[in-house]
């Protein structure tokens, strides 16, 4: 059955974990599906599955961004690509993962978005996706990826406001922990990785697709603005508390 009048899509970070079934489901609705990541094997072998059209391009490259899909008319843009480079700790991250990081969760969003929206607002119709989290909503010791998703957040609340007078929808889907290979690609010591996604009953990549999908189906008029979500053995608030002595300065001292 048609999503609403959809008819193509473009969906970045599709060779794995959340990106991988939105195409799958996106594809099974029958959208023509773009799908973006970097591993082309992964990408080929979700064509073969899907009849998507794969394109081995990495967001962060916006002449390249450009260059796939200025032009194409796409009604779905899911911003989905993202990792979680220097999650443990910005003061321990590396220089490359606070870059990657940013350019990846922030920067890219930005590309895509300039790059599809102008032929969504000419044709006065389109949906945009982006995969917030919930660490852009709540304080979870995570400076760096928390921060980047906290951009997120407030770029979709300005973007509706950019946009208000035209049809074109922006949804942000904000998911608790989702059992991916982030976590494997997030953390430096694979040990705590596989801790990490044993821990407790996560949300699955499905569920997530799930509610992407309710975002889409609504009625054109209803805009989903945003939907958090988490596995019923997770929950965030709280306030962290820690004893500390300061040392005084030579000043206090004479
Ligand atoms: N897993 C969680 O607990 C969780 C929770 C909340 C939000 N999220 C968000 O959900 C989104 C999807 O994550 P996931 O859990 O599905 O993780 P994932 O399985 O690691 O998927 C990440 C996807 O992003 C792609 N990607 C990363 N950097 C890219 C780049 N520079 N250019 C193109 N593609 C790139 C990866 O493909 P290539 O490596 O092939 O390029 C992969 O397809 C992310 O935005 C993440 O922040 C995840």
């Amino acid at each position: 059955m048609a999503l609403n009048d959809y008819a193509t899509a473009l969906v970045t970070g599709a060779s794995s974990g959340i990106g991988r079934v939105i195409v799958e489901r996106l594809a099974a609705r029958g959208l023509r599906v773009h799908a973006v990541a970097r591993r082309k094997r992964r990408l080929d072998s979700l064509a073969d599955k899907t009849g998507c059209v794969p394109h081995t391009i990495d967001v962060c490259d916006l002449d390249a961004m450009r260059k796939a899909f200025t032009g194409e008319e796409i009604d779905i843009l899911v911003n989905n690509a993202g990792i979680g480079r220097g999650h443990e700790s910005l003061m321990r991250a590396s220089d490359e993962d606070v870059e990657a990081t940013l350019h990846t969760n922030i920067d890219s969003l930005f590309h895509a978005i300039r790059v599809a929206t102008p032929g969504m607002i000419a044709r006065n119709r389109g949906h945009i996706v982006n995969m917030g989290s919930w660490a852009g909503l709540y304080g979870q010791a995570s400076t760096l990826y928390g921060a980047t998703k906290g951009a997120v957040h407030l770029l979709n609340q300005n973007l509706r406001i950019e946009l208000l007078g035209s049809a074109i929808r922006v949804t942000e889907i904000c998911p608790g922990r989702v059992r991916t290979e982030f976590a494997g690609k997030s953390f430096r010591d694979p040990d705590f990785a596989r801790r990490f996604n044993k821990a407790f009953r996560m949300l699955t990549a499905d569920d997530v697709a799930d509610a992407v999908m309710y975002a889409l189906d609504t009625p054109w008029h209803v805009n989903v603005t945003t939907i958090e979500l988490c596995g019923v053995e997770q929950a965030t608030g709280g306030v962290q508390v820690k004893r500390t002595r300061r040392r005084r300065g030579p000043a206090a001292r004479r």
